[in-house]
């Protein structure tokens, strides 16, 4: 990795990284590149075996920086217990990837898929930020994996999208609302009717990705947020990894895990003198692109 020139590199074996839903795909290798590295890295997941288990392999092939304990993002008690434990044993930590994610074209029931994407991707990540942000230490960084499905120009309705873009109004309670009301759509078979997403992605029924976007758009939002009342502390931005074989894509996406961690991982450990480290925006391909 370019972050890894020489004298470049701003971390040492004493930076520690936090990377949710770990045990699989885009996490798990995000894991991987932080260790390799040099960066001592937390794998979480839901499941400890599943959890142990990719905390196995990754010590097989010589990783020995790498801890695991589990984390459930939408269990608040599992969330406590982890940033507890985080704590005592680490002290603090340097870089949180909220990377758990989810979405719900299995379910047959359409009202839960929805809620549980949204308990997922949005509140989740919330979650997890709320709680370890007071451990997180000056000059970390906040990377959450969020997705293009998530742009702004996969509302199809003006008021909808001026509501979550204005610069002026965005606070946590406005995206809280504006989940809400997109929930209540759905419960009330009027997702198109009221122009919520529906993007026609790898042959699926528009309809059924636009719970997978609306938790994404609010992930985008919350990220802006974050960044200004965070902003001089902490860096935060989000990050598309493209269309990435990992189960999510059931394999078929057209990029690997490692091209698909990478803008991810750069954004991490980018060095403070750089450039391109900002706060509050969007990436892909290690370029900005738009909300
Ligand atoms: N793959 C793509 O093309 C693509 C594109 C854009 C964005 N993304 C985003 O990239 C991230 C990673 O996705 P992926 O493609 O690597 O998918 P994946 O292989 O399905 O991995 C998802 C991971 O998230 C975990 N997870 C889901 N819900 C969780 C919860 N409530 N608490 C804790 N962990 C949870 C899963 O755990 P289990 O194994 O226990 O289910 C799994 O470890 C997601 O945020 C996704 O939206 C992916």
């Amino acid at each position: 990795m370019a972050n890894n020139d020489k004298g470049s590199t701003w971390w040492s074996e004493d930076t520690v990284a936090v990377v949710t839903g770990a045990n699989k795909g885009i996490g798990l290798e995000m894991v991987r590149q932080f260790a390799q590295n040099g960066v001592t890295t937390i794998l979480t997941a839901r499941n400890e075996e599943r959890g142990q288990s990719a905390v196995r392999l990754l010590k097989a092939e010589g990783l020995q920086n790498v801890d695991f304990h589990q984390l459930e993002v939408t269990d608040l008690k599992s969330v406590e217990d982890f940033a507890a434990w985080l704590k005592q044993r680490y002290g603090g930590l340097d870089i949180l990837i909220n990377n758990a994610g989810m979405h719900s074209l299995n379910y047959t029931d359409k009202k839960q898929g929805a809620k549980d994407v949204i308990d997922a991707n949005y509140y989740g990540v919330k979650n997890v930020t709320k709680e370890l942000l007071p451990v997180i230490r000056t000059g970390g960084r906040i990377v959450n994996v969020s997705s293009r499905l998530g742009q702004l120009q996969n509302l199809n309705s003006k008021e909808l999208k001026e509501t979550i873009s204005s610069e002026e109004h965005l606070s946590e309670n406005l995206i809280d609302s504006f989940v809400n009301e997109f929930l209540a759509a759905v419960n009330k078979g009027e997702i198109s009717k009221q122009g919520w997403p529906t993007v026609d992605f790898a042959g699926n029924d528009p309809e059924a990705t636009s719970d997978y976007c609306v938790s994404k758009i609010a992930l985008n939002a919350y990220t802006k947020v974050l960044a200004f009342q965070l902003s001089g502390r902490l860096y935060i931005n989000s990050f598309c990894p493209g269309y990435t074989q990992t189960d999510m894509t059931r394999g078929l996406g057209t990029k690997t895990v490692k091209e698909g961690a990478d803008t991810g991982v750069w954004l991490a450990l980018l060095p403070p003198s750089s450039h391109d480290l900002t706060s509050g925006k969007f990436f892909g391909e290690r370029a900005q692109i738009p909300f």
